[in-house]
């Protein structure tokens, strides 16, 4: 008889944005006239910038003409794409061969898979709370989760000590879910653990768009000695509001290496094993992201959300209820009031109005008691769900 992986036993019943969808749906079913204000997955609400879209029209009409028409892609990634991306990490002083950058549908994808490359003894380490994806899909795989407490006490940032033991590290910054952002000293004082301990950092920078203050770093090859224990993941989804559009990049840096094998070398093998690339449609719109035009565009989006930010925040002042985040990041992440466990604070805010944010505990043991709002909503939908929460509990 065939086998299951029942490693999946191990899994919540089902992915956390599944399950506040479904919350979402029945309440919906139930309350038929209720206006819900969706607050919690991390899915953008600007449109396209018009760089990017004038780039995709651009690339559809070539790829109708004879002479224009492209069928299946370099296996990286096009070249314009890579050198646009090495671009970009040159204005962050960070000087990549873009045959280190892999072109991606996405860095959920990217997360998901690049546990194909690991051997399966390693101890993973993840911070908690984080996305739950770094945990589900090494549950998924069989490998031996530890998790690092990220806390109040410690600004959800954990730093490694004399106890700390890992061969590979998941570090998120600007974090999701706390959108708090590690300094320089404190991602190398990461590095120097793993150069030290021959472990690997796999640094999830998603949200490096939304850092607002220079002498933060938005990549880990900001820090020295990190091209030799790191891979970082990259997404558009949050910068360019490309998570319909979808793409991404995980740099892979040449001298990383494991039991003599490049790591580079292997992602190579991987993607083009098990995957067929980002259209070419694609991949010339999220090129037109890196321009001078692309990149004021999506900065001015992100200006938007900030402002979202910001009245999620003035809310939570005027509450006087304990938060952080929403400065470098797009989230919003406060402690529920009255001592409420974070999925019942989840319940009542639905029920007395209609905002639904995203659980703490669901993203983590030490994330029971806090709550994430995401400021990726429209300036009416973030003023309309302050006001609401203001009138239900000042
Ligand atoms: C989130 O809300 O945490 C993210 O949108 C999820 C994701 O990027 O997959």
């Amino acid at each position: 008889m065939f086998q299951a992986n029942t490693r999946y036993r191990d899994l919540s019943e089902s992915y956390l944005f599944v399950t506040v969808a479904r919350k979402m749906r029945e309440f919906a079913q139930e309350h038929p006239d209720a206006d819900i204000i969706k607050m919690s997955i991390g899915d953008v609400t600007r449109p396209i910038v018009p760089a990017a879209r004038d780039a995709m029209l651009r690339a559809v009409n070539e790829m109708a003409t004879s002479e224009g028409f492209r069928g299946y892609g370099p296996e990286q990634g096009y070249d314009f794409l890579r050198q646009a991306i090495a671009g970009y990490y040159a204005s962050l002083g960070v000087t990549l061969d873009p045959a280190e950058i892999f072109v991606s549908d996405g860095a959920k994808s990217d997360c998901g898979n690049l546990p194909d490359i690991l051997g399966s003894g390693n101890r993973v380490l993840i911070p908690d709370p984080v996305y739950p994806v770094y945990r589900d899909t090494n549950i998924m795989n069989g490998s031996e989760v530890r998790f690092m407490q990220a806390t109040q006490e410690n600004g959800f940032l954990p730093l490694p000590d004399e106890n700390t033991e890992a061969d590979v590290i998941y570090l998120c910054s600007p974090n999701n879910p706390t959108g708090a952002v590690y300094d320089r000293a404190q991602l190398k004082k990461w590095v120097d653990f793993a150069n030290a301990h021959g472990a690997l950092i796999l640094f999830d920078a998603a949200y490096e768009a939304f850092v607002n203050n220079p002498a933060l770093p938005r990549s880990i090859f900001e820090i020295d000695g990190a091209r030799r224990c790191a891979i970082e993941l990259c997404s558009l989804s949050k910068t360019a509001g490309f998570t319909g559009v979808r793409c991404g990049y995980t740099v892979v840096p040449q001298e990383l290496c494991a039991n003599g094998l490049s790591l580079n070398k292997l992602w190579l093998r991987r993607q083009s094993t098990k995957f067929n690339g980002v259209s070419y449609i694609t991949q010339r719109g999220a090129e037109a992201v890196f321009t001078p035009d692309g990149l004021k565009q999506v900065r001015e989006n992100i200006a938007y959300y900030r402002e979202n930010a910001r009245t999620l925040t003035d809310m939570l002042d005027a509450l006087g209820w304990w938060y952080t985040g929403g400065k470098h990041s797009p989230y919003v992440w406060f402690r529920c009031p009255d001592h409420m466990d974070s999925w019942s604070f989840f319940d009542r805010l639905l029920t007395e109005t209609q905002v639904v944010g995203t659980p703490g505990a669901g993203f983590g043991a030490c994330g029971e008691h806090f709550f994430r709002l995401t400021s990726f909503s429209t300036h009416e939908n973030t003023r309309a769900a302050a006001d609401r929460l203001l009138r239900a509990y000042r």
